[in-house]
């Protein structure tokens, strides 16, 4: 018996971590290195928040907050699911915790038993398997496709519930495809579940506020009420507010739900940062107005690397509606040699090749559940991503 908990020898590292780390160590060796596998926006925390909190440290909010969050960012939260998805919570159903991440693994504390199963869609965010495993439950994998823009098909969905099956999580706009889905394809996950009664959902709306064009985003407890009473509807600042460091996610459902995970996290952290909650208050009730900036310059930089990848020859990348990723496919270099002489087996090569020909370090599919693709995040300047996609086109050209 080793030291070691069991549960870590099943859990696999992240590979997004493996591949910033590769990148540093070739950075370190000189080389020019452009990372496009960061998964946070590039702009800063806007200014209003940050005065929140410093106002927060002088009138002295510097003591444990209560545990599921301060009273103010409960009542910003149900002010939010009220105006934003048009959903009724009681601040007693809402909860706050350290990052959208934190709050996931605490639900999936609080419900999970061995045996229990939770579907995760596959390209998943890389967290959800491992969380699920290290509360000693078991993901089951829902294949989506290409050609179906990596949404789940109903029909994929139905296959994949048991008796067993205790959560679903949905990630929509996606990490890693930048996927979203429309009302109607929604509506055709929920009917699905509506079907299922002991099925709880899980949906991570963490990049809620980054869709482009005029795409609308929807929330299954809005799209299909009949849910309401087993969803877990949980979103954060990290994403729309550029708030990845202050730490707060959160999360509202049924007040029985909410109290198992206050329960939880009473033993564990006893809540987040109450400076960081008091930021967070203000991203919340505060203007929106950096969104319009943001959202301006993510589209641009996705029209612009969706173009440049789909003229590189042996790649195909769909338009996605949201988030800072592209998820282009790289199954027609399988099989080609790079220029170090390796043959490229699978999209692990072809990003290790890319990083070692051409210094661009992007994630290879697989590490999220479905290959040959690969990840790239485009929450870089235009300068950047342009050189870097004419790299990535000399390294395509390059293989025979
Ligand atoms: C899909 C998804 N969910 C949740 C998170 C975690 O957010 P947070 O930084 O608030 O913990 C991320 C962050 O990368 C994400 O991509």
């Amino acid at each position: 018996m080793g030291f070691l908990a069991d549960a870590l020898s099943r859990v696999k590292p992240s590979a997004t971590i493996a591949m910033t780390q590769k990148a540093r160590e070739l950075k370190a060796q000189g080389m020019d290195v452009i990372s496009l596998s960061v998964g946070e926006p590039d702009f800063d925390t806007p200014d209003h928040i940050k005065e929140a909190a410093i106002e927060a440290i002088r009138r002295g909010e510097t003591k444990y907050p209560p545990v599921s969050g301060i009273n103010p960012l409960r009542e910003a939260i149900v002010k939010k699911f009220k105006r934003e998805n048009g959903l009724d919570y009681k601040v007693s159903q809402t909860i706050v915790g350290t990052g959208g991440k934190h709050v996931i693994y605490n639900a999936l504390l609080a419900t999970l038993n061995p045996g229990d199963e939770v579907v995760i869609p596959r390209p998943y965010w890389v967290s959800y398997p491992e969380m699920v495993i290290l509360c000693g439950a078991t993901p089951v994998f829902a294949d989506t496709t290409m050609e179906h823009d990596f949404k789940l098909q109903p029909e994929d969905l139905e296959r994949v519930i048991t008796p067993k099956t205790k959560w679903i999580i949905l990630n929509s706009p996606s990490n890693p495809s930048g996927a979203a889905y429309t009302r109607d394809e929604m509506r055709r996950i929920t009917d699905v579940l509506m079907r299922h009664p002991h099925v709880w959902v899980l949906t991570d709306d963490m990049y809620e506020h980054l869709t482009y064009g005029d795409f609308e985003f929807v929330t299954p407890a809005q799209v299909e009420p009949g849910l309401y009473e087993r969803t877990l509807t949980m979103n954060g600042v990290s994403k729309a507010y550029a708030m990845t460091g202050w730490r707060i996610g959160y999360a509202a459902g049924p007040e029985h739900l909410i109290k198992a995970m206050d329960f939880v996290q009473g033993q564990q952290t006893s809540g987040a940062s109450s400076i960081s909650q008091w930021a967070a208050v203000a991203a919340l009730d505060g203007t929106q107005e950096h969104l319009k900036r943001f959202k301006a310059a993510f589209q641009e930089r996705r029209d612009l690397v969706v173009s440049m990848l789909n003229q590189t020859k042996g790649l195909q990348c769909p338009v996605p509606e949201g988030a800072f990723y592209v998820y282009p496919s790289c199954a027609e270099t399988i099989g080609r040699k790079a220029p170090s002489g390796k043959t490229i087996e699978t999209d692990e090569d072809f990003v290790t090749e890319l990083l070692q020909a051409e210094g661009v370090a992007a994630v290879h599919g697989s590490a999220f559940g479905l290959g040959p693709n690969l990840r790239i995040s485009y929450a870089t300047s235009n300068k950047t991503l342009e050189e870097a996609c004419h790299r990535i086109q000399r390294f395509c050209g390059s293989l025979r």
